[in-house]
């Protein structure tokens, strides 16, 4: 292994750029040569590939988004587009590839190890932490505190007003986000799309707390079945008008901001041990911290969102959230 590649994919997430300088650093240590690729698969195919050193990764690991830009690309959805993808990593002779992203990448990095036999291994970066073989996937931290500072000022002003308030945060189709931040504001209900919504029992829950309490937080993951914040305020404010009702799309201020100690860590972790993974041989494997230890996952596992939620977790959101 001489020369290896970096990329981040899909979302950006907080963190990504605290994995890109373990990669680079990892690598440089190693005696190997790094190129970044920007904009993930779109770079990939647009030949958007540029050298890195120890230094152009300096000051980074505080830094939200990343360096190397990202993108969701349509492109490489296609044959046409993953061959291209391949006749510039063949150019530019790299031997393996640290792909930073969500299951969108793992999906794309299977789809392309059809017609490229050069290693991938993935670290997890995105906020929605909905991977099989992390614990805690590169962001996902940062983003349920911001959530939960952002809610924490909801709850002031839903307090002096008496007021109830449905939040609805991120996550796409997997409820994390919510369940954690949810915990972590108290709020009196949570909505998650892996677990059934039912609107008559959130009426229900309601109105036996109404007197006990003035203001009340609803966190709805954006994924729900039952919809997003807004429609299902809709309902709620049908069944009971006299609740004065505000809705708050908390939207991408969840993917900025600089990462939490615990991300900046797990980054790096998982940033060093995609890069000596590598040089083990290992390939189709995404890095992951369980258990606070290092594991591999392939990536046809990782992707895989059967990720349960925690069912102590459950348990004691439904006796602490009156
Ligand atoms: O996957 C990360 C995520 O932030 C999801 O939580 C959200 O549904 C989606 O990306 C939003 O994507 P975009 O920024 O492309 O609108």
């Amino acid at each position: 292994m001489k020369k290896i590649a970096v990329f981040t994919s899909g979302g950006d997430s907080p963190g990504m750029n605290a994995c890109i300088r373990a990669v680079v650093r990892t690598a440089i240590f190693h005696n190997m040569e790094i190129m970044g690729i920007k904009h993930g698969y779109d770079g990939l195919i647009n030949n958007e590939f540029i050298p890195l050193d120890a230094m152009s990764v300096a000051n980074i690991i505080q830094r939200g988004g990343t360096i190397l830009k990202t993108a969701r690309s349509k492109e490489f959805l296609t044959l046409e587009g993953r061959k291209k993808a391949l006749e510039n990593l063949i150019k530019h002779n790299i031997d393996g590839i640290v792909a930073i992203g969500g299951d969108g990448t793992f999906k794309g990095a299977l789809e392309f190890s059809e017609i490229c036999n050069i290693p991938f291994i993935g670290c997890p970066g995105t906020i929605d932490n909905d991977l099989m073989g992390t614990d805690f996937t590169i962001g996902y931290d940062t983003a349920i505190n911001t959530v939960v500072e952002a809610v924490d000022k909801i709850r002031d002003t839903a307090e002096s007003h008496d007021r109830l308030f449905f939040v609805e945060v991120m996550g796409r189709d997997a409820g994390l986000i919510a369940l954690r931040s949810g915990i972590g504001v108290g709020a009196e209900s949570i909505l998650m799309p892996e677990t059934k919504t039912d609107i008559e029992d959130l009426i229900k829950r309601l109105e036996s707390g109404r007197k006990s309490k003035s203001s009340k937080i609803i966190i709805v993951a954006e994924g729900d079945e039952a919809g997003g914040a807004f429609t299902i305020a809709e309902q709620v404010k049908k069944r009971l008008p006299d609740y004065d009702t505000r809705v708050t799309i908390l939207g991408h201020i969840q993917r900025g901001g600089n990462p939490s100690a615990m991300d900046r860590v797990n980054s790096s972790r998982m940033g060093f041990a995609a890069v000596e993974a590598l040089i083990a041989g290992k390939q189709g494997e995404m890095v992951g911290i369980v258990d606070k230890k290092i594991v591999y996952t392939p990536f046809k596992n990782a992707v895989k969102h059967t990720q349960c939620l925690d069912k102590d977790l459950l348990r004691m959101l439904k006796i602490l959230s009156i």
